[in-house]
């Protein structure tokens, strides 16, 4: 077992947590992770409605009787979905931990904490951090460049980022980016993290709920197989590569505005690649971390792996490591 203050704060039993994921944080991969002992998010755009989000919760209640949380992702939109709705069915359903990621999330962080609500801010620099800390949220997440998603314009990878947020933010703080294996694990804790926090390898598990041959595509996929869309717009995204995001950034290096991708992108065609299991047929998230995953295991398998792993890995290699005593001249 590995302890840290994520762990005591949140009431699970490791270190590791699955971020908001559209399209894919439903009730059977959260309830999933719940059940191994991580900390799962139910990501609540994805639900088409707040009454279908609380419906959501329900399902995974029943499947689970550990905690698990509700991401609300706040992202610049054309037609912004009603995130004042939304926060109220979470509040309504009696969820305890939410995760926040995007802008501006001030009101939304003072709703749930008014109303009893944990809530561990995702963002992708130490600025954001420390101004998510001020408005009293209760951790932090931090996302390396190395992240599916959103991975911000600052290009910090995380091994630069994780520490030196440590260095200044004083609440419980995971990293995020990159990680899928003990090896990440451990490297986050000796950085000042007190977990990981993973979307990509989560995808690629049993309970995932896409279609296998994503699954099996993500295996197939090596760390290079990612490509940053929206650069030009300032708002970048890491996708999986292929036809149509190699398409996208050949037209944004042509000066293409949004209005001209706008198709190629559509989020229902991205929906798509999910449900049918073809590739090419929308623009996906994943991250680089696909150069590290090499099975399809369940949550539970997962996890275990990882905390178990990481004990021995500190134990024995990092251990072994230390010289103790100078050995004596003769
Ligand atoms: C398919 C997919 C969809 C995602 N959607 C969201 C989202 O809606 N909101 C959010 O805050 N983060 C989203 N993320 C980011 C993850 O929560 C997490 O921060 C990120 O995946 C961490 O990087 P990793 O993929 O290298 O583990 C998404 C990630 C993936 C892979």
């Amino acid at each position: 077992m590995i302890r840290t203050r994520f762990t005591e704060l949140f009431g699970v039993e490791h270190p590791i947590a699955q971020g908001g994921m559209q399209w894919v944080g439903r009730a059977s991969l959260v309830s999933a992770v719940a059940n191994a002992g991580a900390l799962g998010f139910i990501t609540a755009l994805t639900q088409p409605t707040p009454e279908a989000l609380q419906e959501e919760v329900a399902r995974c209640r029943d499947m689970t009787d550990k905690p698990f949380g509700v991401n609300l992702t706040i992202l610049p939109a054309i037609k912004p979905p009603p995130y004042a709705e939304y926060r109220a069915a979470i509040i309504e359903a009696g969820i305890k931990i939410v995760e926040t990621a995007g802008n501006k999330p001030q009101e939304h962080v003072e709703d749930f904490k008014a109303h009893g609500v944990k809530v561990i801010h995702k963002c992708t620099s130490v600025r954001h951090a420390l101004s998510a800390e001020r408005m009293g949220v209760d951790a932090i997440s931090i996302d390396g460049f190395e992240c599916a998603g959103h991975p911000g314009e600052d290009d910090t990878p995380g091994l630069i980022l994780i520490p030196v947020a440590a260095d200044q933010v004083k609440i419980p703080m995971i990293a995020s980016g990159g990680f899928g294996d003990a090896r990440g694990l451990v490297a986050a804790l000796a950085l000042g993290a007190e977990g990981i926090n993973m979307g990509t390898r989560f995808m690629a598990t049993k309970e995932s709920p896409i279609h296998e041959a994503i699954k099996q595509q993500m295996v197939a996929n090596d760390e290079r197989a990612t490509d940053l869309i929206f650069r030009t717009m300032r708002n970048t995204s890491r996708v999986a590569r292929n036809a149509i995001s190699r398409q996208v950034v050949e037209l944004e290096r042509s000066g293409a505005k949004f209005e001209d991708v706008r198709e190629l992108v559509a989020g229902t065609r991205g929906k798509v690649v999910y449900e049918t299991g073809d590739p090419d047929h929308g623009i996906w998230s994943a991250g680089m971390v696909q150069g590290l995953i090499h099975d399809i295991p369940s949550c539970a398998e997962l996890v275990s792996r990882i905390v178990s792993e990481a004990e021995t890995l500190i134990e024995r290699r990092l251990e072994r490591m230390i010289a103790r005593q100078p050995a004596m001249a003769h």
